[in-house]
């Protein structure tokens, strides 16, 4: 038999952790660390574990059963679950208080409780004594499904109030919802383990909610507001009372309630949370319009099922049903493709949209979208239009697959999309509309073609009056034109022009990095320079002999070798050569001592006296070799010093040449 201490002991865990969670749950403002809270429940679950006999339905370790039902028992409702009316404009909510006042003969302006209206599942549950005791679904509003053992999971229902003024037996209806967040990463887990993905979180949560294992249940990210009491309502006089009380049980409301007076106060709450609606972190629908006083409630009764004191004034629907009739290609700032679908227009989130983006080529194969197809189109707040699945019962027989253009719609350089990659891009950088403007910025950049005073701003300005289509462009212009502009004096122009002057003196790695070819930053520019040491062979070369450089691979090579096979490319190169550009030409000695070893690889292995293996590098690599830090089938000749290991002996296995510091030495005196 335990002793009252240990029962006393149980008893305030259990409270310190049901007040933790009313802090954490109801009012957002955690008190103590997780960390702690943790603790606190693992000393409960110690306890419980070693005498089992104390275990309470509302310890909150109970909050999972173990046995999965069979089937969900009736619930026969105290009180009838209503359904409210609908108004979707700003008269239809100004009829509906007026004939408040007319019913009531009292022409004064009405409190009305506004509340967000929660996109998820009503549900009843019924506290005895302070016990969560039943919970149940509203059904047809009559008769619900008694999910008890479901609702018990939600760590933000309290299965014990707190407080001690609560009805003995009393009702209080929320919405259970899934926050969007917890829908995605549920979705992303599903879509990885092949199970089904749920279309919203509204469906999310009804599937969570109808599980006849309370362990699914509990697994699912899903949440409580309550707005509103049953039975046991009647010791309050008005609704936003009730609201008030809610929290001090634990019980948790949408903190976005607000009481009002008119219609018009009604109208502006909705305004209001249509702009909140896009940063909250679940969804709703709308918002819903309460007469605040119940006698008034009482007065006014019914219609059918719904009650003529409240209504719910829906926002327009974020997802509509249409066709698509053909996808185009846009070509983004930086050369990106994105398939649009040009739409049967559809007013959808409160406009007519006639284009939603597919992405890219990874999302159309995924959602298996073809031209001809049905399907939903979703705008949510200002968010761009986009598909989310196709209705795949009305795909007509002669749907057609959409396919990646070749040529850039814009300027018809070739379309590249590397393996791996989900964006497609046009390789038409230096020529592309598209992509004018921020070609040319790189270009002017400090670490690119460094011309002074060029800013963001002022590239913009001059493509957006169409003075300059192209880099080389920028060599064209003078004084006089810089002058016109706006917050441009005679200083400033001058300084500018003087600039773009001195920029023409530069070298071919920094030339070759202003370019803007896809992959090649400056490391890359600077190999590309040090290796061929003029621009034509750059041009020339094939991929092959592209990749065969060090660090060098075929994605890059491919970017390469696409980028110079652009025929306006070239000749945007073409003027900018003729323009004045230049750089130090290679003299005779460098490119003599530059060819002896060109596309030859090295290892280093070994110490060396005569001088450091970074020098040794240094040497190898101006001659032109390529050197690496691990011997292969590639590798030429490995360089041993004193104390050589295990390279040496991989060298000599491979039958690789060696070179030993002495021999090393006369092999450079040689070159
Ligand atoms: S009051 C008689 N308040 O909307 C009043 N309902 O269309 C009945 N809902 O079944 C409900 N948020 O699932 C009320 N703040 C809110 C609500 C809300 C969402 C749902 C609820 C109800 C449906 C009625």
């Amino acid at each position: 038999m335990a002793d009252n201490s240990l029962i006393k002991q149980l008893t305030e865990l259990k409270q310190a952790i049901d007040q933790h969670n009313y802090f954490y749950y109801v009012l957002d403002n955690p008190q103590v660390p997780d960390a702690e809270y943790d603790r606190l429940l693992r000393e409960l679950q110690t306890l419980e574990a070693k005498y089992p006999e104390l275990i309470t339905a509302d310890s909150p370790t109970q909050r999972v059963g173990t046995t999965p039902a069979s089937a969900f028992a009736q619930v026969r409702h105290e009180t009838p679950m209503l359904s409210l009316e609908n108004s979707f404009t700003g008269d239809e909510t100004q009829a509906f208080a007026r004939r408040i006042q007319e019913r009531l003969k009292d022409g004064s302006d009405i409190d009305f409780v506004c509340e967000p209206k929660l996109d998820g599942l009503a549900v009843s549950l019924i506290y005895e004594n302070g016990h969560l005791v039943k919970a149940a679904t509203r059904g047809d509003g009559l008769v619900g499904e008694d999910i008890t053992a479901n609702i018990r999971t939600i760590k933000s229902v309290p299965l014990r109030l707190l407080g001690d003024d609560y009805p003995q037996h009393f009702e209080v209806r929320g919405e259970v919802y899934m926050l969007l967040a917890g829908f995605e990463q549920l979705n992303l887990e599903a879509q990885r383990n092949g199970e089904k993905i749920f279309v919203n979180p509204r469906n999310a949560a009804a599937g969570s909610l109808r599980q006849l294992d309370p362990t699914i249940t509990a697994k699912r990210p899903l949440a409580i507001f309550f707005y509103g009491m049953g039975k046991g309502q009647s010791t309050f006089k008005r609704h936003s009372e009730v609201l008030k009380k809610l929290p001090s049980w634990g019980l948790r409301v949408n903190p976005e309630w607000q009481l009002v007076t008119g219609s018009a106060k009604c109208l502006s709450y909705h305004q209001y949370i249509l702009t909140k609606r896009i940063n909250l972190p679940y969804e709703i629908d709308g918002v819903v319009y309460k007469v605040d006083r119940f006698d008034l409630q009482e007065q006014l009764g019914f219609v059918s099922r719904a009650p003529r004191w409240a209504i719910a004034h829906k926002f327009p629907a974020q997802e509509e049903l249409t066709k698509i009739h053909e996808v185009k290609f846009q070509v983004g700032r930086t050369g990106v493709l994105t398939p649009v679908a040009k739409l049967e227009p559809v007013f959808v989130g409160g406009v007519t949209v006639s284009n939603a983006t597919l992405h890219n080529m990874d999302e159309i194969a995924r959602k298996d979208i073809r031209i001809g197809d049905t399907v939903i189109v979703r705008r949510a707040g200002d968010v761009i239009p986009e598909v989310v699945s196709v209705i795949m019962q009305n795909r007509p027989a002669d749907s057609k697959p959409i396919l990646l253009p070749q040529h850039c719609p814009i300027c018809d350089a070739e379309i590249i999309r590397l393996e791996g990659e989900a964006a497609a891009r046009c390789s038409g950088g230096l020529y592309c509309a598209a992509q004018r403007k921020e070609a040319i910025k790189h270009f002017a950049s400090r670490r690119a073609m460094d011309i002074n005073g060029l800013g963001d701003k002022l590239v913009e300005q001059l493509v957006e009056i169409g003075l300059v289509h192209h880099v080389a462009d920028l060599y064209k212009l003078n004084q006089q034109q810089l002058v016109e502009l706006e917050r441009m004096g005679e200083k400033s122009a001058y300084k500018l022009i003087k600039a773009i002057e001195v920029s023409k003196a530069t070298t071919l790695a920094r030339f070759l990095y202003a370019l803007g070819i896809r992959e090649v930053g400056e490391t890359t520019a600077q190999t590309l320079a040090s290796y061929f040491l003029e621009l034509d062979p750059i041009i020339q070369a094939s991929q092959e002999q592209l990749e065969e450089i060090r660090d060098i691979g075929p994605t890059i090579a491919k970017q390469i070798h696409t980028f110079f096979r652009q025929e306006h490319n070239l000749e945007i190169i073409e003027r900018l050569l003729k323009a004045g550009i230049h750089w130090p030409k290679p003299t005779s000695a460098v490119i003599k001592q530059a060819l002896p070893l060109a596309a030859q690889s090295f290892v280093l292995t070994g110490s060396l006296t005569s001088m450091t293996r970074e020098q040794a590098k240094e040497k190898l690599i101006q001659y032109g070799a390529t050197v690496s830090n691990s011997v292969s089938t590639k590798t030429g000749c490995v360089i041993a010093g004193a104390e050589a290991g295990s390279k040496l002996t991989k060298a000599q296995e491979l039958g690789i040449k060696t070179l030993d510091e002495t021999e090393f030495i006369n092999f450079l005196n040689s070159l």
